[in-house]
């Protein structure tokens, strides 16, 4: 084991941290690849062979950690479970989002991604003509991003569009309260208190007259041989919302700023527009929207020489394995032709193939992300539609443009483009 120096724990309160922690992670995985992070009273692992196999690792790690902040706000949810409960409940939701099923939600992203489009060309040609001015303007976030996976997923649950802004506001009050401190934690608990108080009329009448809709689907599905429980099926439907939103919306935001920032890049998607597919997945891996997820030893594990307690939390850093240049070379750079990134399909399992491996964004191995595949569809055809209507887009003068995780505070990606 190295003995160089550990990171001061201050770094990981710091804006610096919080705006790059790329130095730090490449210092540990470096040096200190089990490192006990005494800020965050967890274990950080940080090598990518090492993250994908704690991730694949169930006889080793739980995912019991998930229930103190996500079921603290949702109530409990297959992503805190182990084993054959986990399974059991994973069975019954993850073909939604695969295969046939997505193909019959693509429409659906198509018709969402255009309807958003033509309110917003509807508006910014009002204000070009008013103001007579030559430049658009659009805030991703706001204006898509944050609209695209929302308007999908409650027409998944068949929920009214019409009440969009309310859940606007209530999903990010969710994953607030899942990431926040104590106040936070109460607003998010008390905006999922209000999400299932309007779900319950809803998941009342559709056990009886049940539609094609998923929430219909989950009144009446059964599991163990008995049906779930309201509570068990409004939880579930707060991790969809969140889990289906709040993710994608930084996906799409992010595809947008890593394009943006690398003109090269840029230009290849302008030049064939169907390598952003490649862009989706290159983004996935240098920047991701989840940074890591956290696991629970079930006994004494040893690795690089040194031994994490049972019962300790071990944060799996998606964004350290994601950048670990044992894998990938040049790791900081954006290139969607790089050769050792496997670009087809999300790789479940993680393996190499060919020399090549995937990216950790959407975790590995049992709870490896349900939605994968939709919010790929989401991103990549959203993407598309929109780089149809805005012509030479640039981040708007100023703004300071940066990549998102999930996080707290405010967020917006200005951009600025010719008027037709
Ligand atoms: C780019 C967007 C997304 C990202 C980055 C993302 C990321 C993740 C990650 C890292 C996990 C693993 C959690 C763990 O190991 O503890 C996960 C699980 C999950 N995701 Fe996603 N996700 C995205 C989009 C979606 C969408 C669109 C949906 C649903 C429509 C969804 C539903 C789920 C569900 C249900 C789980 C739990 C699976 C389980 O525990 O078995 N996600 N996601």
């Amino acid at each position: 084991m190295t003995t160089a120096t550990e990171p001061d724990p201050g770094i990981f309160l710091s804006p610096e941290y919080a705006s790059n922690p790329y130095p730090t992670l490449k210092h540990l995985r470096d040096h200190h690849p089990v490192y006990f992070n005494p800020v965050m009273k967890q274990w950080m692992v940080t090598r990518y062979e090492d993250v994908m196999n704690i991730f694949a690792d169930t006889e080793n790690f739980s995912a019991s950690p998930n229930g103190e902040h996500i079921g603290a706000v949702f109530g409990p949810t297959l992503m805190e479970y182990d084993g054959e409960k986990h399974h059991k409940l994973r069975a019954l939701v993850a073909p939604e989002f695969v295969g046939v099923n997505l193909k019959a939600l693509l429409p659906i992203v198509t018709r969402n991604a255009m309807s958003l489009i033509e309110k917003f060309t509807e508006k910014h040609a009002a204000q070009i003509a008013e103001n007579a001015s030559v430049r658009g303007e659009i805030d991703i976030v706001d204006d898509f991003a944050t609209r695209l996976p929302l308007n999908v997923i409650l027409d998944v649950l068949d929920l009214p569009q019409e009440a969009h802004e309310m859940f606007h506001q209530w999903y990010p009050a969710m994953m607030n309260g899942i990431n926040g401190g104590p106040e936070l934690r109460i607003a998010g608990q008390k905006a999922n208190a209000e999400y299932h108080a309007y779900l319950d009329p809803l998941i009342d009448e559709r056990s009886r007259n049940p539609g094609a809709d998923l929430l219909s689907r989950l009144s009446i599905a059964e599991v163990n041989g008995a049906r779930m429980t309201p509570e068990e099926i409004k939880s579930f439907a707060s991790l969809i919302l969140v889990a289906g939103a709040e993710t994608t919306d930084k996906a799409i935001a992010n595809l947008w700023y890593q394009l943006l920032a690398n003109p090269d890049q840029w230009q290849l998607v302008q030049d064939d527009p169907e390598l952003l597919d490649h862009a989706f997945t290159e983004m996935m891996r240098i920047h991701p929207p989840a940074a890591g997820q956290t696991r629970k030893t079930i006994r004494d594990y040893t690795l690089h020489g040194v031994t994490i307690p049972a019962d300790s939390y071990v944060h799996l850093s998606i964004y350290g394995a994601n950048r670990d240049e044992r894998v990938f070379t040049d790791p900081d750079r954006f290139d969607l032709n790089r050769e050792d990134l496997y670009f087809a399909r999300d790789l479940r399992g993680g393996w190499f193939k060919d020399g090549m491996a995937g990216h950790l964004g959407f975790g590995l191995g049992p709870h490896f992300c349900a939605g994968y595949q939709l919010a790929r569809a989401e991103t990549v055809i959203g993407t598309k539609l929109l780089m149809e209507v805005i012509r030479n887009p640039r981040f708007k003068p100023g703004s300071n443009p940066t990549p998102i995780a999930i996080r707290i505070e405010p967020w917006h990606l200005h951009l600025e483009f010719d008027a037709a």
